[in-house]
């Protein structure tokens, strides 16, 4: 089955194509943090107009890449929600409109399980059942994984998701966005042990996070520095480090947590922030307690793409699943509401 799958819930215009024997075709992306960036974040509405811009150019070069024919497609799956709704309606309507013109069924995904099925397009996927941990820029969530569709939340952050706080944290201190990568990029200049900031929650029972204090902590860090004259650029890479330090340490906690609780002895990481290689360090260590395994996508596939959808689709299409006619796009929606396969 050839599926081609489509990602616009942020600002990202992602389109692959991937068959269920012969694996990921291709793949093609259109990034618009340079349109974002003067903003400091995403403006939704350029965002959707944006997508609408990129969407046919990506389907033709995806279709030219794999030496395809848009006859040869066999559904079309599209990002459903959660994300940003103009932005979700694009890609709804594309793909609800070529699989009507084509005759093949369509089919709304979920994109966070988009990004927790990522790291199965890798050479040695994980086998269920697994612990997940989902850090992206809107979500952060520990959740229990025995198969597609069977999803248990075992705990989230209370207030900012990690990838937000990499970016609010990044934005305060005057760097650029998406903060997620520039905090990384400095805190390989960081000097360890200069700053030593808190671990939310991690003094009491419970897997829920919290990262608002920590950006708080980090803006009172560096004016602090500032009105003591020193805005040197080794004082933020030196903060960028602690925060970077808090952050994984904190996930890993949490992580140990999770796997001591359910269990298990295999970790998933998913979603912008598991790019992050001071966590995927931090986490293939403690795994090693466990004679366990920590899995995640290459990089390109941590944030936002067009494979992830494809795929995740694609294992739904092949049991049986798919949507109506009907646009229907959802700006919150519960993972554990999808129905297992
Ligand atoms: O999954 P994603 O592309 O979009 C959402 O679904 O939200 O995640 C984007 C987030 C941003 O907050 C970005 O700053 C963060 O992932 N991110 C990173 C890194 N690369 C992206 N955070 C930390 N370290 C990175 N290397
Ligand atoms: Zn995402």
């Amino acid at each position: 089955m050839l599926v081609l799958g489509l990602e616009t819930s942020c600002d990202e215009t992602g389109v692959a194509l991937y068959h269920s024997e012969r694996g990921l075709l291709a793949d093609a992306l259109f990034s618009q943090i340079d349109l974002h960036r003067v903003y400091g974040g995403v403006v939704p509405e350029l965002a959707s107009r944006d997508h609408v811009k990129r969407m046919l150019p990506l389907i033709r070069e995806v279709l030219a890449t794999a030496g395809c024919t848009a006859d040869q497609i066999d559904a079309v799956a599209y990002t459903a929600g959660p994300g940003l709704v103009g932005a979700l309606l694009v890609g709804a309507s594309c793909a609800q409109a070529m699989a009507f013109a084509w005759g093949v069924p369509a089919l709304g995904v979920h994109h966070m399980e988009g990004h927790l099925l990522a790291p199965m397009l890798e050479e040695n996927p994980p086998a269920f059942p697994f612990v997940a941990l989902l850090v992206s820029g809107g979500h952060t969530q520990l959740v229990r994984v025995d198969g597609i569709g069977q999803y248990s939340l075992l705990g989230e952050s209370l207030d900012d998701a990690a990838g937000e706080a990499f970016d609010k944290t990044a934005k305060l201190m005057g760097l650029d966005y998406p903060g997620g990568p520039e905090i990384a990029r400095l805190a390989e200049r960081g000097t360890p042990g200069r700053f030593v900031f808190p671990r939310p929650m991690t003094d009491r029972p419970g897997l829920e996070f919290s990262f608002s204090g920590l950006k708080t902590f980090t803006l009172n860090t560096w004016q602090k520095c500032r009105d003591e004259g020193d805005d040197s650029e080794q004082t933020r890479c030196d903060i960028a480090l602690a925060f970077q330090h808090a952050v994984v340490q904190t996930l890993t906690i949490k992580c140990r947590r999770a796997l001591k609780q359910t269990g298990l002895k295999n970790l998933v990481i998913a979603g912008g922030v598991s790019a992050n290689s001071d966590l995927r360090q931090s986490l293939g260590e403690m795994l090693s307690e466990f004679n366990g395994q920590v899995f995640y996508a290459r990089p390109k596939f941590c944030t936002d793409n067009g494979a992830m959808i494809a795929y995740a689709g694609c294992q739904r299409l092949k049991a049986g699943q798919h949507d109506g006619l009907g646009i229907v796009v959802q700006a919150r929606w519960p993972m554990d509401s999808l129905p297992a396969i």
